[in-house]
């Protein structure tokens, strides 16, 4: 253990949406200081992404191809993290921690399973660092949902902050989810995944017209959404559940949609995406002052116009807090690792229905 106060950490992040690799430099003393330093993003090599896409839901490696995935989405996260420090001054021999999410293959949290590859101690060997990865493990293993995992970095960014409270962050990835904070004691928090983000609208105009995304919503924004499909799915019993809970990527499927045209589909997906989180907020202890959303979507203006429209709560994105809302998800597991170091708690009933405060992440030492 470092005995220093302030840790200089790297986090790397590639979230379900499998757009690229997050990289975030920041030091922090794991509690409630937090200077974020760099940030830097890459883009997946085709191969890999097209190979990581085929194993998602996968919870057992069959034929050796995710351990040869896996090898190389290491070695891509360690260039990402010489690339974060480049231009910035620092050193990889200045890195205390490096905190390496993994790729989410499968989480099924209910059946005790959750499952991120990314291998830890061949990542120490390369970068000569120590790295914490498979943070979400020991959650499941004490009962929790193993997600979201970020809800302790967003309340540590608002402990520097004077937004009236209570305030809620959306991050808006593959999947969604939500932190609320109020304005009580630090466990004045309430966490979950809202319901999909990104991922199926995602998988909907790759697989219509070849697009990576909808850019700009601009999709969807010539279509009209389907009311029958929309209530159908916010039927769903996922969304009348009470928090904690979390989702799959894959636990929704776009397939119903085949009647659709391109239009429809996309802007009914949009839509869905929009009302999960309207049904999200009947689950808050309380209804926040302002919504401020980071991720992805934030990017795309017909989820963001859409949540002014069926939200009463003023939204914004988290760069309105000064946050750089690309950056968030790799600086929280930079935070992360630090805490994992010393020994606190990675995760809180209230934000993933862990029995108890827990701890988590496995250390491997690469000095
Ligand atoms: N300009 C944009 N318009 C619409 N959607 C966007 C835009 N930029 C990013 N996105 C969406 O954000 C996703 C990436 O979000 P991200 O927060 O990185 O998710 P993840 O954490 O799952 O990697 C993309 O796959 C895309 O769906
Ligand atoms: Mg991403």
């Amino acid at each position: 253990m470092n005995d220093k106060h302030l840790y200089t950490a790297v986090g790397l992040m590639s979230g379900t949406s499998l757009d690229g690799i997050d990289a975030a430099l920041i030091q922090t003393d794991g509690e409630a200081l937090v200077v974020p330093i760099s940030f830097a993003t890459l883009p997946f090599d085709p191969d890999l992404q097209a190979s990581l896409r085929e194993h998602l839901g996968a919870r057992e490696d069959g034929s050796g191809g995710i351990a040869r995935a896996e090898k190389e989405l290491t070695l891509a996260q360690a260039d990402a993290v010489r690339e974060v420090l480049g231009g910035t001054g620092f050193s990889l021999a200045q890195v205390d921690i490096v905190g390496f999410h993994g790729q989410t293959l499968s989480h099924d949290p209910d059946n005790g399973f959750t499952w991120q590859i990314g291998d830890g101690a061949l990542m120490a060997q390369e970068l000569g660092v120590d790295v914490v990865n498979d943070f979400r493990t020991n959650d499941v293993r004490h009962g929790g949902q193993g997600a979201p995992f970020l809800p302790l970095y967003h309340r540590a960014r608002m402990m520097s902050s004077n937004v009236e409270r209570p305030v809620a962050i959306l991050n808006i990835g593959g999947v969604a989810n939500i932190t609320w904070i109020g304005d009580g004691s630090p466990d004045d928090i309430v966490a979950f995944d809202t319901g999909p983000g990104n991922a199926l609208i995602d998988d909907f105009v790759r697989a219509r017209r070849g697009m990576r995304f909808d850019r700009d919503g601009k999709l969807a924004k010539q279509g009209s959404l389907n009311q029958d499909f929309l209530m159908e799915w916010l039927r769903h019993p996922y969304f009348g559940k009470k928090p904690p809970k979390s989702l799959d990527r894959n636990d929704f499927h776009p397939g119903a949609l085949a009647a659709l045209a391109d239009e429809d589909g996309a802007a009914t997906l949009t839509a869905f995406t929009v009302y999960a989180v309207e049904k999200a907020f009947s689950h808050l202890p309380a209804m926040p002052k302002s919504l401020y959303v980071t991720g992805g979507g934030r990017r795309n203006p017909e989820i963001m116009e859409g949540l002014r429209a069926v939200l009463r709560t003023p939204v914004a994105p988290v760069e309105d807090l000064g946050w750089n809302g690309d950056a968030l998800e790799a600086e929280g597991f930079a935070y992360l690792a630090v805490r994992s170091l010393k020994g606190l708690s990675l995760s809180l009933p209230a934000t993933t229905g862990v029995r108890e405060p827990v701890s988590g992440g496995i250390l491997h030492r690469g000095r």
